[in-house]
């Protein structure tokens, strides 16, 4: 297949139109995130080849980096150098999702991949018993990378006994959701990319969760996400219905950190100082969907600061009103519309394709 580098349509940042989708709430343009300043290919290089399971393999930079690569491509049409041409990505979702799946598949067929998509494990040999770990042979045999989600936190564990291409965690039972965290932080970093560096210690940001981390993957792996970027937090506050919302392994991680941790169960505490809120209301607990935290509700007309932002990983329940939707606070349509471009940068990085990146995508020069 002709790669026509010559026909690609080089980013005009400048133009960009701010809200190309037309959706409701902030829709940040890439551009401020510089991406036109040199990506470190060095960086994403250290993903090729690799898994892709916790929020834990990430530093700073590597955010920094992945996320500057996905405003170049949210601002680029570079579909006609075919990235993924030949590559074969396989989405095995053994727990229902709207976005995640179906961001990824956009991805993937958006660069000309292919897919095969298991939208329910209850049509794979599971029903009848068949174990993770054969599933995971199999698979090897199939595609290039998988793309999992599963209601069982060891369910990682369970395919890596046997998978040996890459896997990319979509989601684990209570365990964790890393490209969620990845597509959080695109978004907080398009909204204030002054959070990528060392800030002035009066621009730093009073974060806020509403939820209980240690029982929501996303919010725990925004949590540990958030703290790579400590330097710039003035304070996290947890507003949560449970008396020990963080569980042990979360506790122990922020313990050893310097930062000011507020735990409280009165949104009224906190709510109109912070900068940044994040909010669920999903769990995961035992074996099914019970939904936490769900008194804290947001809508029009909570007591926000003006130019507070709300990030909400989605789906929704009652706390999170349509009626913000239309305001300045709504930034979670942008994190859920920027999800695509993460998980480009992310695959194009792990299967190894800049390569196919037209001549100097990269270096933007
Ligand atoms: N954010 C998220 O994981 O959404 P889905 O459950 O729809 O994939």
């Amino acid at each position: 297949m002709e790669t026509s580098i010559q026909k690609i349509k080089k980013p005009d940042l400048a133009t960009l139109e701010a809200n190309p989708l037309d959706s409701a709430g902030l829709y940040p343009n890439p551009e401020k995130l510089n991406p036109k300043e040199q990506i470190d290919l060095e960086t994403l290089g250290k993903m090729v080849g690799h898994s892709i399971v916790s929020v834990k393999q990430f530093d700073r930079k590597l955010i920094v980096e992945l996320s500057k690569f996905a405003a170049l491509l949210e601002a680029s049409d570079i579909a006609s150098c075919h990235p993924l041409d030949g590559k074969l990505i396989i989405t095995a979702f053994f727990e229902p999702s709207t976005r995640t799946r179906t961001s990824f598949e956009s991805a993937v067929l958006r660069l000309d991949g292919k897919i095969i998509s298991i939208a329910d494990g209850q049509t794979t040999g599971m029903a009848k018993g068949e174990s993770l770990a054969d599933i995971g042979e199999m698979f090897n045999a199939y595609g290039d990378a998988v793309v999992m989600r599963h209601t069982e936190t060891d369910s990682v564990q369970q395919l890596m006994e046997t998978l040996r291409l890459p896997l990319i965690n979509a989601g684990n039972g209570s365990g964790e959701h890393p490209t969620q965290a990845l597509a959080d932080w695109y978004a907080i970093l398009k909204w204030n990319p002054k959070l990528a560096g060392k800030m002035h210690p009066e621009d730093k940001i009073h974060l806020g969760i509403l939820g209980t981390p240690g029982s929501m993957r996303a919010v725990k792996s925004f949590l540990l996400m958030s703290l790579i970027f400590e330097d710039n937090l003035k304070e996290i506050s947890i507003v949560s219905e449970m008396a020990d919302p963080l569980g042990e392994e979360l506790a122990k991680e922020l313990s050893e950190r310097d930062i000011n941790i507020n735990i409280t169960n009165d949104i009224n505490d906190v709510l109109a100082d912070l900068d940044v809120i994040y909010m669920n209301s999903i769990a995961f607990l035992g074996d099914s969907y019970k939904s936490l935290d769900s008194r804290f509700k947001l809508h029009k007309d909570s007591k926000l600061k003006k130019k507070a932002v709300v990030l909400h990983p989605l789906a929704r329940l009652d706390e999170l009103s349509p009626s913000l939707d239309e305001t300045n606070h709504n930034l979670y349509f942008t994190q859920a519309h920027g999800a695509v471009f993460i998980r480009q940068a992310l695959l194009i990085s792990v299967l190894n394709r800049f390569d196919h990146l037209p001549e100097n995508f990269l270096q933007n020069k």
